[in-house]
């Protein structure tokens, strides 16, 4: 692997013992997967940020390191919101310790965004390399962007962004971008909301596992139907890029040789089957967190309602301040718009038996991370549900 003249004395020491140990990181990790050279990144998003996840020992870890991240670099969702704990019922123990994990990170650089949806932050742009961890945020960077990033761990991403750079294989090369299945979508989809793109790739997850899939058939495919898209599929499968035809930037027509690839035909029936009507005991909606176009969905539908069931949204602090009155009207209806966590990562999401949510990755998550069960149904139907 070749490694400039500044890695070659990071490696011997010459700044210090964590840029050592981060860069060697790198190396072996580009050792592993065959990489020629590292590659400069554009930001970082780690992953690790829960205490729920990483417990004591990372904690100690992240405090026995000692740099600061060179590139921008948010974390991952938490345990908790920051500022709003005691609301959402964060015991006073847990929340001492996230803190204490949220400080070792920002002791390093990290900026205190903890979020999946990082893209809404700061523009990411075409053709950048990026270290990226959570499944989503990958996903969407890789496919609705064009930006390049393998799925990090968290110690990968984290050296990433203290060292400026990461291994170049996988997804950061052109080779491996291309298409591996294509699937045809035989439905109408002129009206399917988020939920059913959710939905669709809960089931298409499973079909193509970790191989490229690319689309047909999907019409009305925005970013936010897409986002929902590609979490479930990163869920339910290992998909870090997907490409559908005539929408994302690296599928434009003609550029692919699809001959020889396998074709999945998934129907309607498969994809709404999965809205079942089931008794729920809270509704949670932000997986992955909200955009500002989703704040003003929710908070057109829940105009003159008031909710009769815990209602929780979630969205990043940076979208939550620039659209602080969309959040004030939600609020007014009892629903919460909380920061920093998601109903994946948070311990208090463990009290409930049921959990609604919009979500194909939630509904794929939920059920192993907190809740006993998940359903899932459109952002009108979660609003009903949570209001009725
Ligand atoms: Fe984000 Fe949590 Fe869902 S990290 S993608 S809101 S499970």
């Amino acid at each position: 692997m070749h490694l400039d003249r500044d890695d070659e004395r990071i490696l011997a020491g010459e700044q210090g013992e964590t840029k050592q140990k981060m860069l060697e990181l790198l190396v072996a990790l580009g050792k592993v997967f065959g990489a020629e050279r590292l590659v400069p990144i554009a930001s970082a998003q780690v992953s690790g940020a829960s205490y729920k996840t990483i417990g004591e020992y990372g904690l100690q870890w992240l405090n026995s390191l000692d740099a600061k991240a060179v590139v921008p670099a948010v974390l991952n969702p938490i345990g908790m919101p920051r500022t709003r704990w005691q609301e959402m019922g964060v015991d006073e123990d847990f929340a001492a310790k996230q803190q204490a994990v949220v400080a070792a990170y920002e002791r390093l650089g990290i900026a205190l965004e903890c979020t999946c949806t990082p893209y809404y932050l700061r523009t990411t742009n075409f053709g950048e390399h990026l270290a990226w961890s959570e499944s989503s945020a990958v996903c969407y960077a890789n496919s609705v962007i064009g930006a390049r990033t393998n799925r990090e761990g968290g110690p990968g991403a984290l050296a990433a962004a203290l060292m400026g750079k990461t291994p170049c294989y996988g997804l950061h090369l052109d080779e491996n971008r291309k298409p591996q299945v294509i699937v045809r979508v035989q439905a109408d989809t002129r009206d399917w909301s988020i939920a059913h793109y959710g939905a669709l790739g809960y089931h298409t997850g499973k079909l193509v596992g970790n191989r490229i899939p690319i689309f047909s058939g999907l019409e009305a495919a925005d970013p936010d139907r897409l986002k929902g898209l590609g979490a479930a599929m990163a869920a339910t499968g290992a998909v870090a890029l997907y490409h559908v035809e005539g929408v994302t930037p690296e599928a434009s027509k003609g550029q692919f040789d699809l001959s020889g690839l396998e074709v999945i035909t998934v129907e309607a029936e498969e994809v709404t089957r999965l809205f079942k009507e089931i008794p729920v005991e809270a509704v949670a909606v932000g997986c992955p967190h909200c955009s500002p176009k989703e704040l003003e969905e929710i908070a057109r539908l829940m105009k003159g309602r008031v909710v009769s069931k815990p209602f929780y949204i979630f969205a990043s602090q940076g979208v939550i301040d620039k659209n602080q009155r969309t959040v004030d009207q939600i609020e007014t209806c009892g629903a919460r718009v909380f920061a920093d966590t998601c109903m994946v990562v948070s311990p208090v999401m463990e009290q409930y038996e049921s959990i609604m949510v919009n979500s194909g990755k939630a509904l794929a998550y939920v059920p192993n991370m907190c809740a006993a069960v998940s359903r899932i149904g459109t952002i009108e139907d979660c609003v009903r549900v949570g209001t009725e």
